[in-house]
Parts: structure tokens; C-alpha cells; sequence
């Protein structure tokens, strides 16, 4: 194990949500990336079965099992620690789940065939949840024959912030399906899992209104269900590329184009008057959005800072996110101290 120290060191759950689209797969595996440094074995669970961490790994689709499925890069980019994935697909979980606690393993399969699983998940959509959780927490507690775990850390790649509360609160899903028995059992020790200093949700969001209010919203709803929270990652930061000092100006639509048509020309980037006129105007407005719009993220940014938890930034990626890209964000949350 790595002596570095990070900001949640005695986490072994990471449960990440946020406003759907803001990048919680993206930020999950980067996460995961990130947590396996330094010779580490990871775990990155995907529960929405769209297959979006293959495609972010340029691998084939996940079978339903854990795979290795990248390389972390620790100090000076050498090769050291492993991410491994697995997508849960609910009906396999609830074959596990019956093998687990009935041994039926077998039956389960016939009982597949007439459609029992899909039944008992239509009637009880809570129990899916409960056993997506109760997988994950699984892998959190699994342990080798020397009583050592198998995983380091385990990273869920989550539903959105307005699932999540209902997702994680496996008692109250269970509550009036079970009041005793394996289920409400299971249910219990999931919940240990989850209500414990080892698990952390971190918030997705994006410098914009209603991500920001959802990850304030979500802060609060976990607090009230006695869950510990993680961080705030901000993600697709643009870069501050105009001084504050422009940008308050130019906010107010106080830019001068004087100024600008005399910049233009000491720069050598326009001939003539009406030609440095014609872009004056042009940049100027440019910059006045730029400068609108740059006001907005910095009060979102206050209004997350507001709430005390840390925060971490990660920038915007021009070309996108491939492969490179989110081993970059990776380092960069590491650089941050998240993990
Ligand atoms: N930091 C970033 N820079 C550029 N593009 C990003 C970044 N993070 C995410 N994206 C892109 O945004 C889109 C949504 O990201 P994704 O992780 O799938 O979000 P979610 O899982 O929240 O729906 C994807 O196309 C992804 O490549
Ligand atoms: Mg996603």
C-alpha cells in the first residue's frame, strides 16, 4: 500500500452520484483509476446495465462477473495497482441472492425461464435495489483465506441524485417485504455497510444551476437518512482564461472598444481602422458572455462551498474523454488529494 495520504483514507465504499449527464461514469473510473495507484486493487461497479465503463475502457461489453479491466499508473507513470469491473445485472443478483441465502441457485434458473425474477422485482422494485446494493457491499466485505480483503476500495458508479437516497435506503425498501428472515437479515448487514465511516457518497456536478441545487438537495437527504457523505466534484471546469479585473468589466458590458481596436492593432491582428473596428465589436461581445457566464459559475461555486464538504475540481476535456483523458483525470484527482 501506498504512504500517500488522501482525504478519504478510511473509505473502502465510494458510492458516486450526481445530475444525470454531469460525467458520474466518467468520474467513477478516473475515481477508480485514481484509488488504485500506488499498487492497489479496485473495484468498479456499474448498476444501470448500460455498459458505459466498457465503452469508457475501449473494452468489450463486461460479462456478468468481475474482470480486469485497466492498469493504474502510480508515481512517475508506472504501471502499479489494477481496476477491475463489474456490471450487475439485477436478475443475476437475485440468482446469487437465492443461492446465498436458500441455496436454490437451481431452481432460480427454472424459475427465470416463467418470468419469477422479473415478478418479485415488479412487486418489489425495492428489492432490486437492495440486491444491487447487496452485491456491492459484498465485494466491499469479501475477504482471501487469510482473512485479508479482496479489495482495496470499491467504487459504485451510482443512479442519479434523484434516486439515490430511495437507492441507499435498503431498510426502509425492505421494510414491508421482510420484518424478519434472511431478506430483512441481508438488508441489515447492507446497511452497516452503507451507514458506516467506510462508505462516502460523493456529488457529480457541473458549474450550473440545477446540478449544484441537486448536489445541495442530495447533501441534505443523506444527512437526514444518517449517511456519510463524501465530496463535490466539479466536473468540465473551463479554464479562467480573461483576468477578474477584465471579466468585472466586461460583465457589466463596460468594455471599452477603444481599447480593444488599440489592442488589436499593437498586437498586429487587424489592418486598418474598419477592420479592427469590425473584430472590436466582435470580441467584445464574446467576452462580455464569456464574462456573464463566468459570474454564474462563480456564484455556484460559492454556493457549494457553502456547504463545507470538500470539493474537487476536475477541467474540461477539449477533445473529449478517451482513454488518455481519463487517466488525466485521474492524476488530477490525485494531485487534489481524493484519492
Ligand atoms: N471532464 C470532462 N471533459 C469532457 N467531457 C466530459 C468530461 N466528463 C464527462 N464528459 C463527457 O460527458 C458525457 C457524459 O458523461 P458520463 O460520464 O457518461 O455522465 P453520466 O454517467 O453522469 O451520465 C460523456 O460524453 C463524457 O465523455
Ligand atoms: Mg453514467
Amino acid at each position: 500500500m501506498s504512504a500517500r495520504d488522501t482525504d478519504w483514507d478510511g473509505v473502502r465504499l465510494h458510492v458516486v452520484t450526481g445530475k444525470g449527464g454531469t460525467g458520474k461514469t466518467t468520474v467513477a473510473a478516473a475515481l477508480a483509476l485514481a484509488l488504485a495507484s500506488g499498487g492497489r486493487k479496485v473495484l468498479l461497479v456499474e448498476v444501470e446495465g448500460r455498459q458505459g465503463i466498457a465503452q469508457l475502457f475501449d473494452r468489450p461489453p463486461l460479462p456478468y462477473g468481475e474482470r480486469k479491466i485497466a492498469i493504474a499508473l502510480g508515481d512517475e507513470g508506472k504501471p502499479n495497482g489494477d481496476v477491475y469491473a463489474l456490471a450487475i445485472d439485477p436478475e443475476e443478483a437475485m440468482l446469487d441472492y437465492l443461492e446465498m441465502f436458500y441455496g436454490m441457485r437451481r431452481a432460480g434458473r427454472a424459475l427465470t425461464k416463467i418470468g419469477v425474477v422479473d415478478f418479485a422485482t415488479t412487486i418489489a422494485p425495492g428489492l432490486r435495489d437492495v440486491l444491487v446494493t447487496g452485491k456491492t457491499s459484498e465485494a466491499v466485505r469479501r475477504k482471501d483465506a487469510n482473512g485479508r480483503r479482496i479489495y482495496d476500495a470499491v467504487v459504485l458508479d451510482a443512479p442519479p441524485t434523484g434516486r439515490i437516497s430511495r437507492f441507499l435506503n435498503v431498510t426502509q425498501e425492505v421494510a414491508g417485504l421482510a420484518r424478519v428472515g434472511p431478506i430483512k437479515h441481508h438488508a441489515d448487514l447492507v446497511r452497516g455497510v452503507l451507514a458506516s465511516p467506510e462508505t462516502a457518497v460523493h456529488f457529480i456536478t457541473l458549474l450550473e444551476e440545477m446540478p449544484v441545487q441537486e448536489t445541495i438537495d442530495g447533501l441534505a437527504e443523506l444527512q437526514a437518512q444518517g449517511l456519510p457523505h463524501g465530496g463535490i466534484f466539479i466536473n468540465m471546469v473551463r479554464p479562467q482564461v480573461v483576468p477578474k479585473a477584465a471579466l468585472d468589466t466586461a460583465a457589466k458590458g463596460r468594455l471599452d472598444p477603444n481599447d480593444l481596436v488599440l489592442g488589436l492593432k499593437a498586437a498586429g491582428l487587424a489592418e486598418g481602422e474598419s477592420q479592427a473596428e469590425t473584430i472590436a465589436s466582435a470580441l467584445a461581445a464574446e467576452v462580455t458572455e464569456h464574462a456573464r457566464r463566468s459570474h454564474l459559475e462563480h456564484r455556484e461555486r460559492r454556493a457549494l462551498a457553502r456547504t463545507k464538504v470538500p470539493r474537487y475540481e476536475l477541467p474540461l476535456l477539449a477533445d473529449g474523454v478517451d482513454l488518455a483523458g481519463l487517466y488525466e483525470l485521474a492524476e488530477c484527482l490525485r494531485a487534489q488529494g481524493a484519492a
